[in-house]
């Protein structure tokens, strides 16, 4: 059993604004790519689906004169540390494991490069797997984050992801066993 579900988090009014704000249909498909890949190199799905989920709830929008602006983006963008911080700080509320919790927020943390002076830093697997399965769902121009997707599919999509990480994790728990 888990201390929080995807459900949880997803049904969260912090979550309803700042994963909202990106984009929940980026947000669902990275999770799956993530859980995915975890599955794939014996890592955590459980880890990996939240943080993929949840890696872009630090955006801000950098608007100027009512339109999206890149320059100012990426001049400015910290969205990363601001996720790693604010997804932190929901599961904890939520009653994650603190260990947990702060993998989740690691990998969130280092899920791009776009926000640091160079690209040579070395991450996890765990960490590498959100990186990649973010990029996979990248479209030119930042097109990712207006895809849209109806409440309710994204309701039913998640829910459907928690049972897949359930599945995987009582498999895990199984073959552990004998
Ligand atoms: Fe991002
Ligand atoms: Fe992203």
């Amino acid at each position: 059993m888990r201390d929080v579900t995807l459900l949880n988090i997803f049904e969260h009014h912090i979550t309803q604004k700042y994963v909202k704000r990106s984009g929940f249909a980026h947000a669902i498909a990275v999770a799956y790519h993530a859980f995915h890949l975890a599955k794939q190199y014996k890592e955590n799905v459980d880890i990996a689906a939240k943080a993929g989920f949840l890696h872009d709830i630090g955006h801000f929008t950098w608007y100027r004169n009512g339109k999206w602006d890149y320059e100012l983006y990426r001049k400015n963008d910290i969205h990363p540390i601001k996720g790693a911080e604010r997804a932190h700080k929901l599961l904890i509320r939520l009653g994650e494991n603190p260990v947990q919790a702060k993998e989740t927020a690691l990998a969130i943390l280092f899920h791009t490069d776009s926000f640091l002076p160079t690209n040579d830093i070395e991450r996890t697997t765990l960490q590498k797997i959100v990186k990649w399965a973010d990029e996979k769902d990248e479209e030119e121009g930042g097109a990712h984050h207006y895809r849209t997707i109806k409440i309710d599919r994204a309701r039913e999509s998640i829910i459907r992801l928690d049972q897949l990480i359930d599945a995987e994790l009582g498999l895990a728990k199984e073959q552990r066993l004998s």
